[in-house]
């Protein structure tokens, strides 16, 4: 349980506010690079409580600016890309990437207006198919994280997204809550005889979980052992990098995942997924169906396009609950999750929560989150940044143990 303040200072996270300015200081994802063409159409961005523009000029160079032209204000994300340049349609005035106004042509001849004015614009970076941008101070950029998938081949990285109309927290927590698989989403777990295979094996036999937290400098890697019948052990231990960075185990071979839970505003959170193999191209459909992430819309940047809506339950089928023991009456695994965290609440009220021993590992990433706000207020560096992250070598695991401890190994292969 939080009191409301502290759930305030956790979830808020726009211009000005405690947590907003502590997660500015963090490479955060913006927009698909193929949906910027040069002097193709120029792109609006929320992040962060924030309005962007975000444009790819003739050379190449992807400007990201503050979508409000300083002249008016109007929408730079109207504008003409042309000639290295983002031109508002208002006056004409004309911006490059690097913020500059170069031309205002409302004005007089010889005015130098132009030299005296500027937006605010945004380092950023390209990679795995994504823009990243960097919202805090430049000089201050911090190592860019790359999971694995900044160096591979473009057909070997999936990226995709989806929009969740609730706060980032809840969703932070729906990643790092290992207890609640064996609850909200039986229906796709391995029951029977097939219940020791699979990339979630051994998960049915459980009795309950018990976590252990293990202090990473970056964050905490959380285990949450689960005991079957027979004494074998599932541990499922996930790695969570703050602020909102999730991978998640699996059993199946070569293939990595990254969560990233990126605030558009207060309430509602792009969800981006980025899946890599490398050692070959991974196509949506092979993750899909070993992991039972299928039937939602094939809009890679929405996968959650055809959702139904709060006011319609999410779509929950009562026949299929009635007739399925096992199933919620969802269609697929990921509405199960977009169900139950937008049933809290656009943002969840924490203080009225009653937690217990199976919540340990979102008791652990609240109290960080709001460790590292607290020290990035008392000396403006954020403490994961202390020293260098080895980002690729952060890996999530799940593994079975015999009643001996020894690893019971088998590995799920993707199939193309
Ligand atoms: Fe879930």
């Amino acid at each position: 349980m939080l009191s409301k303040e502290q759930n305030e200072l956790l979830c808020r996270i726009g211009p000005g506010t405690s947590m907003g300015q502590a997660i500015r200081q963090v490479w955060v994802p913006a927009v698909r690079s193929s949906n910027l063409e040069v002097d193709g159409a120029p792109q609006r961005v929320r992040v962060l409580g924030q309005d962007f523009v975000a444009f790819r000029d003739t050379n190449g160079r992807v400007g990201f600016l503050d979508e409000a032209c300083p002249h008016r204000g109007v929408s730079l994300a109207l504008g003409r890309n042309e000639e290295c340049g983002l031109r508002c349609i208002f006056h004409g005035w004309k911006m490059n990437v690097d913020g500059q106004v170069v031309e205002v042509p409302s004005e007089p001849a010889g005015s130098n207006l132009a030299s005296k004015v500027r937006v605010n614009n945004y380092k950023v970076h390209e990679a795995g198919g994504l823009v990243w941008v960097y919202l805090g101070k430049e000089e201050e950029a911090p190592q860019f994280p790359d999971f694995g998938f900044e160096n591979l081949p473009p057909e070997n990285v999936l990226v995709r997204k989806s929009i969740v109309h609730c706060n980032w927290v809840g969703l932070v927590e729906g990643l790092l809550d290992s207890s609640h698989v064996t609850s909200l989403h039986t229906a796709w777990l391995p029951h029977g005889d097939a219940a020791m295979t699979g990339p979630n094996a051994g998960m049915m036999g459980a009795l309950s979980v018990q976590y252990e937290i293990h202090d990473r400098p970056y964050g905490y890697m959380a285990n949450a052992k689960r005991k079957l019948k027979d004494g074998t052990y599932v541990n499922r231990k996930s790695e969570y990098v703050l602020p909102f960075f999730c991978l998640i185990p699996s059993t199946v071979k070569n293939l990595y995942n990254v969560n990233i839970v990126m605030p558009i505003d207060d309430e509602h959170t792009d969800f981006w997924l980025i899946n890599w193999d490398p050692t070959g191209p991974l196509t949506a459909a092979a993750v899909d169906q070993v992991l039972n992430l299928g039937q939602l819309s094939t809009n890679a940047d929405n996968l959650y396009e055809d959702r139904v809506a709060a006011d319609g339950r999410w779509g929950q089928d009562r026949e299929l609950m009635a007739r399925d023991p096992h199933s919620v009456g969802f269609k697929s695994l990921p509405i199960e999750d977009l169900a139950v965290t937008e049933s809290q609440g656009a943002i969840a009220d924490r203080s009225k929560e009653h937690l217990g021993a199976s919540d340990i590992a979102i008791i652990r990433m609240r109290r960080a989150l709001l460790e590292m706000v607290r020290v990035y207020q008392e000396t403006g560096v954020l403490p994961i940044y202390n020293q260098p992250i080895d980002y690729t070598n952060i890996r999530p695991v799940h593994e079975l143990l015999d009643k001996n401890g020894d690893k019971i190994h088998f590995e799920v292969v993707l199939k193309a």
